[in-house]
């Protein structure tokens, strides 16, 4: 089966999750499958250009950073939401629908001039891939990538990731 079949067959549509009138992905049951979760790594490791690490995005993006990683014996880089690393940390605070987020990354992760393919499960509007590339790049990484298991195509994320960084590949393994 196509790794694009397999991501389909293994995405559950939960209703009103988790507020009223937003139809949440859960990828729950594809990270439950070995056979599926092996598929998507080395997909996304087939469709992206060399790196050097990987850096996921906290919390599902981490699973599939993970796998990666492991698959090309590069490391990860967790970019994580605020206050849970110790410092020295990078920091951003962007806007959400309603209010803002903070994303921060490590300093001693040695991202220095390192090439990161960023990783994460869905592609929405976009919002976390453009505040994570462009604290990656704040951290002192080359940013050479975006893999994403599943775009959600509606929500405008590719245009958006576009507008702020011109030239960066954005691969999905199934766009819907
Ligand atoms: C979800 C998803 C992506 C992000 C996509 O994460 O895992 O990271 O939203 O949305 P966007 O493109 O509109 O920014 P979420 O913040 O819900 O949390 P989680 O990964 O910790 O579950
Ligand atoms: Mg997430």
């Amino acid at each position: 089966m196509e790794v694009a079949d397999l991501i389909a067959a293994h995405v559950v549509d939960v209703p009103d999750f988790p507020k009223p009138g937003v139809l949440f992905k859960d990828l729950t049951p594809l990270f439950g499958d070995g056979p599926t979760l092996r598929a998507c790594a080395d997909a996304i490791v087939a469709a992206a250009g060399p790196f050097d690490l990987v850096a996921g995005i906290e919390a599902r993006g981490f699973i599939v950073a993970a796998a990666v990683a492991y698959a090309t014996g590069t490391g990860v880089i967790p970019v994580r939401k605020a206050g849970k690393l110790p410092g020295p940390t990078t920091t951003i605070t962007y806007e959400l629908e309603y209010g803002t987020a903070t994303l921060e990354i490590p300093e001693r992760a040695g991202l220095a001039d390192r090439r990161v393919l960023l990783v994460d499960d869905v592609l929405a509007t976009g919002g976390t891939v453009v505040a994570a590339s462009e604290l990656l790049w704040r951290g002192g990484g080359r940013v050479v990538g975006v893999s994403v298991v599943l775009e959600l195509a509606a929500l405008g994320g590719r245009s958006r990731i576009a507008n702020t960084h011109s030239n960066l590949p954005i691969h999905a393994l199934l766009s819907v």
